[in-house]
């Protein structure tokens, strides 16, 4: 690993926590919650992660999420990203959590929250990590799911920075959950939205976060590249997109560097992210790695990107200067 890259202080805005799934840990909490898993060890299960787009990978995604049963195994989860997270130096983290995926399957909503909320303070205490917490919709189930979610949510607002939305977005597009968002914004919630890459109908799909839900933020967006009006709004606005390169490359077989490039040259805000790590076998230093090694982006275009990560996320004024000061003294210290 690139040791300017490894010392680098960092911020990840796009990873869901169920993403973050290793599977070790998935055979331990099997064998603590009795639950046969059709594979004989950790190495089998990673040899059964065949995915080559974003339906392939969800199905395998969901499956393995059946192993978190109680409020420790979401602290397990979620502490085990932390940890190794804060030792790639990410210092700053919005995490993605799906409670219907787990609703759905009667684990109570209040039992993953509470799960994650312990790792969070744990991590703010022992390891210096600061966090916040981003609710997901799916949008392949219906809009009154995703309604009486947030409204099963919102008593525990406090511990929510944001809402997003994810899962299988052919034929549910950002207009399908307007009344939803439009609520999450009047409860003083920040949004965004997955616009994953190559989907159907994707630049409508952008236009509508953009211009019917006025999303925050844009997760991937990678698309809007075709499309100069629309670049042009998302760097107007000082848009965030968070684009998670290793992923891409398994779900759309392109790494997306140039993209990432074009955006920069563009105005356009956008970052790097590890998205489920465990299953692209890349946290945020392998990412940025890639894009240096496989992608041929500069140094200096990792800088920005990571820069825009601090600049983008959803901090205080106060905080963000703080993260920034670091990053420009690590930057000098290696010039
Ligand atoms: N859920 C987890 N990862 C996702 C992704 N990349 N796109 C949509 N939904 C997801
Ligand atoms: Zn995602």
């Amino acid at each position: 690993m690139n040791a300017f890259i490894q010392a680098m202080p960092k911020a990840e805005l796009h990873v869901h926590l169920e993403g973050t799934l290793e599977p070790d840990l998935s055979f331990a909490l099997a064998a603590k919650n009795g639950i046969d898993l059709p594979y004989e060890t950790p190495e089998a299960l990673l040899a059964a992660y065949d995915f080559h787009d974003l339906p392939s990978f969800l199905a395998i995604y969901y499956r393995a999420m059946h192993v978190l049963q109680d409020e420790s195994d979401f602290f397990d989860l979620t502490w085990a990203y932390l940890k190794k997270a804060r030792s790639q130096n990410v210092l700053y983290a919005e995490l993605f959590f799906d409670p219907q995926a787990h609703t759905s399957r009667g684990v109570a909503f209040k039992t993953v929250i509470d799960g994650i909320r312990r790792a969070q303070e744990q991590a703010q205490s022992e390891l210096g990590m600061e966090t916040q917490l981003i609710l997901c919709f799916l949008r392949d189930m219906s809009a009154e799911s995703a309604m009486a979610t947030l409204k099963e949510a919102l008593p525990y607002k406090h511990l929510l920075i944001g809402v997003g939305l994810d899962s299988d977005e052919k034929n549910n597009p950002p207009l399908k959950f307007a009344a939803v968002f439009a609520l999450a914004r009047t409860e003083g919630l920040k949004l965004t939205m997955h616009c994953d890459v190559n989907q159907l109908n994707t630049l409508v799909h952008i236009g509508q976060v953009l211009h019917d839900i006025k999303v925050d933020r844009i997760d991937h967006g990678i698309n809007s590249l075709e499309d100069p009006a629309l670049c042009k709004i998302i760097a107007e606005r000082g848009l965030g997109l968070t684009v998670c390169p290793v992923s891409n490359r398994f779900c759309v077989q392109d790494l997306t560097a140039s993209h990432l490039r074009k955006m920069l040259q563009l105005g356009m805000r956008a970052t790097v992210n590890s998205d489920d790590p465990a299953y692209f076998r890349a946290y945020m230093n392998e990412n940025l790695q890639a894009l240096l090694d496989d992608g041929g982006l500069t140094i200096d275009e990792i800088v920005q990107l990571v820069r825009n990560s601090f600049l983008v996320s959803w901090i205080s004024e106060e905080r963000r200067e703080y993260y920034l000061n670091l990053l420009d003294a690590h930057v000098q210290a290696a010039a």
